[in-house]
């Protein structure tokens, strides 16, 4: 069992409220974590620890789906929450506060071991960091252990955050810093190796021989809702591009691990971001597609256009979209494009990864049918998880006609069989030291590399914006990105 402290800044948001402490909570409630485990949130806010409890009681209630809530668990658990009033760039603070964390561990014993968690906006990231150094909140005595879990943006080029990973490997070794993407800690995310290496149906076929292309797509129907400020610097190349989608890629096309460990899956999927050459100015005008929705409707419900929204510039240029057709230059995938899009004020939200695979040869049915359809596997990440194979197959009856079928496994179908939300089992994670689902340095210093190509482009041109309604599949120019390879886009959206 891990015994621990953990120390949330920032812990009054809305990321500490909707997913922190429900994770904590659920962790407790599934016997995971011990007796011995305290958490303070540390906040600039005037608060008793009294309230802050009653406001994490109330979060939990009213939308977590933890599930059964004991009213006495959640009293046990909450009753280890603390709340601590800190200015983040005061020195004394931290000093205080390290002699509040002390007394907790004694109390607790906790044994000196702690979290530092986050969740604050990414300009704080590095004083934090320096602070809780200086004022020795970091014993590291011989036995006890402290990590780091810093929230994205982990940057927003590589230089930024070049920077801001020499602030923090400052203080801590890279084994000890946790950087967040909470797309893989997604329950699908961790099943697609599992899919690909466990089975010996798939991945004898997992090459250019017997794939023709992939599609990853993540769409959301939210606008940005009231992210405007954050997101106005930073738009959906770096919100979701940089970190999910490029994780959604990895884990696709990287290459067998020699084992389960966490160096040697990050090694591999590392190695597929190396092999993605950054494009050229003219590439990415070729290959890569930018949009922003206008204002639009669904149903009978008006939809505001993104320069319509809270905290953005009327005249933004940030794109709420994008489309992009890459290449990972290896032997198994040379020839294969990948197709990723991404972008919010969609028709539905889904993510998945199709895989279709090659025609089938030009013999035998193709005579008479013309056309056979390919096979196909989806793996669907949310909001239905699960896979599905299409194959070929004689429809019944007395003529001969050869239609797709499918088989379809859908993990979360059964009421009641939802998953856990992704941080249940990043925490749990990080208290029990495995990295393997955090992105280490060098996938972050490739993927920015790859994505500050793009973005450099981006700048020096001006777009056209808006260029799609809310509400719709993105900009016209996407479609024919994929229709100039003679390929089309899925229609994703999970119709159960
Ligand atoms: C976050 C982005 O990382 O992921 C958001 O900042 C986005 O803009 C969100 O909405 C999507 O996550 P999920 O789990 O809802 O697909």
């Amino acid at each position: 069992m891990i015994h621990a402290l953990m120390i949330v800044f920032g812990g009054t948001g809305d990321l500490a409220h909707r997913k922190l402490y429900p994770a904590v909570c659920n962790l407790y409630f599934s016997g995971l974590l011990p007796q011995e485990f305290a958490l303070v949130s540390v906040g600039r806010r005037d608060k008793t620890t009294e309230e802050f409890r009653k406001e994490v009681v109330d979060s939990i209630t009213k939308d977590s789906n933890i599930n059964p809530v004991k009213n006495k668990d959640l009293d046990d658990i909450t009753s280890r929450f603390y709340y601590y009033k800190n200015d983040f760039y005061s020195n004394q603070g931290y000093e205080d506060l390290g002699k509040f964390l002390q007394q907790l561990d004694e109390k607790y014993e906790t044994r000196g071991n702690r979290v530092f968690y986050l969740a604050v906006a990414p300009e704080h990231f590095g004083p934090v960091v320096e602070r809780i150094n200086s004022a020795g909140l970091t014993p590291n005595s011989g036995n006890s252990w402290q990590r780091v879990v810093i929230e994205k943006p982990f940057g927003k080029d590589l230089d930024s955050a070049a920077k801001l990973n020499q602030d923090i490997s400052r203080v801590f070794d890279e084994e000890n810093i946790y950087r967040i993407d909470h797309y893989l800690g997604k329950e699908m995310m961790q099943n697609i190796m599992v899919i690909r290496f466990a089975n010996t149906l798939f991945e004898p076929l997992w090459n250019n021989k017997h794939i023709d292309h992939i599609q990853i797509t993540s769409s959301e129907t939210v606008g940005v809702e009231n992210r405007g400020g954050y997101y106005e610097g930073s738009g959906a190349l770096r919100d979701m591009m940089q970190n999910h989608m490029l994780q959604l890629l990895m884990l696709t096309a990287m290459e067998p691990p020699v084992n389960l460990d966490n160096q040697s899956i990050r090694d591999e999927k590392v190695k597929v971001l190396r092999a993605l050459s950054p494009m050229t100015p003219e590439e990415v005008k070729r290959n890569v597609v930018r949009g922003q929705y206008g204002p639009g409707i669904d149903g009978d419900r008006k939809l505001k256009g993104y320069r319509q929204e809270e905290r953005v510039s009327p005249q933004s240029n940030t794109e709420t979209y994008v489309a992009m057709k890459l290449m990972v230059n290896n032997i198994r995938w040379a020839g294969v494009p990948f197709y990723l899009r991404t972008g919010k004020r969609m028709p539905c939200k889904t993510t998945e990864i199709a895989i279709q695979f090659s025609e089938p040869p030009e013999v035998l049915y193709f005579k008479e049918f013309q056309r056979l359809e390919s096979n196909l596997l989806v793996i669907k990440i949310q909001p239905r998880e699960g896979a599905f194979l299409q194959f070929n197959a004689k429809k019944p009856g007395a003529r001969s006609e050869i239609i797709p079928v499918a088989m379809d496994f859908c993990q979360n179908c059964d009421i009641g069989a939802e998953s856990v939300d992704a941080y249940v089992r990043l925490l749990y994670d990080v208290l029990r030291g495995d990295s393997t689902l955090f992105t280490r340095w060098d996938e972050v210093e490739h993927s920015w590399r790859f994505i500050d190509k793009i973005a450099k482009t981006w700048e020096d041109t001006a777009p056209d914006f808006p260029n799609y309604s809310a509400g719709n599949w993105g900009p016209e120019e996407a479609r024919e990105l994929i229709e100039r390879d003679e390929r089309m886009w899925r229609d994703v959206c999970d119709y159960y």
